[in-house]
């Protein structure tokens, strides 16, 4: 029985990536900053295990009681959204500690076991903002596009030990707790004289017809895992796709 360890269970891509891995049968690994006994059915395929990937004893602590794994998803991650003049540098630090850091300190946590079982994949989820330039998302972007970079590199290295590396880029999911989690860091405001701006990105925003759904991120991490065929990008939701597409037409 094949083993997936995912982070940021607690709501959102997590949950559903879990619940698809546990209906096809693997033995999944859901951690969360707070473990909740709340959000899966009891399944014997199941181990809830708290992790924050920002903290290395926690990483350490989750990947020793997980066992060994096959896959890793590095789904956890936090937004943000404003100017660059209206972010302060401790969120700065907070959105790369959580969104890039974390993930390249889950991926040399599980490299040994992949790299000497000569086996393992790793999913990094990144984000279809990396695909072209936004208003007042430029922290948050700089933080996804570095693990796109980081991807592109580790995917190399590991290809001596058979270790893969895919990266699967969601748009725009109103249906998870990402924008209200963002929210919680963006209560200082946005600056004065990008007001206009911020009124305009937002009127866009609700003229915005197609979306991202959870399940189309958990398909595109299955396919990632599962398909040593997939391709090393790979878009979720109708969304990212014509946004994937069109990257390079700017
Ligand atoms: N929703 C979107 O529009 C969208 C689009 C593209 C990409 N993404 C990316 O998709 C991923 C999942 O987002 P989502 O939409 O499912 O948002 P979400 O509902 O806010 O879920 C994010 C998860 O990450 C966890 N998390 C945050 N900081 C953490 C830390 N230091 N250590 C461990 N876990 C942490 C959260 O846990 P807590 O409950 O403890 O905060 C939560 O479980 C993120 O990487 C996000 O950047 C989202």
């Amino acid at each position: 029985m094949k083993t997936v360890l995912i982070t940021g269970c607690s709501s959102g891509f997590g949950v559903e990536i879990a619940r698809y891995f546990l209906a096809r049968d693997w033995r999944v690994i859901a951690t969360m900053r707070t473990p909740r006994d709340d959000v899966f059915a009891a399944s014997d395929r199941l181990l809830i295990l708290p992790l924050d990937v920002t903290d290395a004893q926690s990483i350490r602590a989750a990947v020793d009681a997980a066992g060994p794994i096959d896959v890793l998803v590095n789904n956890a991650g936090i937004g943000f959204l404003n100017a660059v003049e209206g972010t302060p540098m401790d969120t700065a630090r907070e959105i790369f500690e959580t969104n890039t850091l974390g993930t390249i300190a889950m991926t040399q946590a599980v490299l040994p076991q992949f790299r000497e079982r000569r086996e393992g994949v790793v999913v990094n989820v990144t984000s279809t903002v990396t695909c072209r330039p936004l208003h007042l998302l430029s922290v948050y972007t700089a933080s996804k596009s570095a693990v796109n970079a980081f991807s592109e590199s580790l995917a190399l290295e590991l290809e001596q030990f058979n270790v893969r590396v895919r990266v699967v880029l969601p748009g725009r999911a109103p249906s998870t707790r990402f924008g209200e989690n963002a929210r919680s860091r963006m209560q200082s405001g946005f600056p004065e004289p990008y007001g206009a701006l911020v009124e305009q990105i937002f009127a866009n925003w609700e003229k915005e017809t197609t979306v991202t759904h959870a399940a189309d991120v958990a398909e595109a991490v299955w396919l990632a895992a599962t398909d040593s065929s997939s391709p090393f990008n790979i878009p979720a939701g109708e969304d990212a796709v014509e946004w994937y597409n069109a990257r390079g037409l700017r």
